[in-house]
């Protein structure tokens, strides 16, 4: 499976977070930014996986041993999961902060510590702002990070109770 199946960006709905609805609909660039990412992330297939990780275990080295040697097909249900978390933030989809909590605490459990949530942001805003051939200072990425510190402060809470690093 690639990740780009699960990158379909909703352009029309309002925007909330996973524990407040965010203010407003996405402005037009907002939503031009996003589907050009969804459509970049798309044509590039499983690279953007392979993309996202190598710089993820660059960024944070500790990451690496959690997951299992032949973990490709979990590291891409992860993306495809992290995917699925944005169009629901963005759609405003009230399950979200539950499932956000189970994947926090399920996480826990894997391993993951508060520290790893800022670098698989930082690595998947730059593997997906290279891929779009986008800023990351547009707005499509600037957006794009918003979502992921809403998701990755709600794993982060509900596994440790306390924010990302
Ligand atoms: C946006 C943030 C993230 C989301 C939405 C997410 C989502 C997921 C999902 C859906 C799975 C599949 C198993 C399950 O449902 O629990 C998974 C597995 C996993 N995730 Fe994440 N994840 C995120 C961030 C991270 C980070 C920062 C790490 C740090 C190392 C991590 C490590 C793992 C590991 C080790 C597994 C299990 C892989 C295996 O079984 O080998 N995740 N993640």
């Amino acid at each position: 499976m690639s990740a780009a199946s699960a990158v379909p960006v909703p352009v029309a709905s309002p925007v909330r977070s996973a524990s407040a609805r965010r203010d407003g609909a996405p402005a037009a660039d907002e939503r031009i930014g996003l589907e050009g990412i969804a459509e970049a992330i798309a044509a590039s297939g499983d690279r953007f996986v392979e993309s996202l990780y190598a710089r993820f275990f660059t960024l944070c080295p500790d990451a690496r041993p959690i997951f299992g040697e032949h973990s490709i097909s979990e590291q891409e249900e992860m993306v495809a999961e992290t995917f699925r978390a944005i169009v629901a933030w963005v759609d405003g989809e009230p399950r979200l902060a539950t499932n956000l909590d189970a994947l926090g605490e399920s996480h826990v459990e894997y391993g993951v510590e508060d520290a790893m949530y800022r670098p698989f942001v930082d690595a998947l805003v730059e593997t997906a702002a290279s891929c779009a051939g986008q800023d990351e200072a547009s707005p499509g990425i600037r957006m794009l990070r918003e979502s992921l510190e809403v998701i990755t402060t709600r794993m982060s809470v509900s596994g440790h109770g306390r924010p990302n690093a």
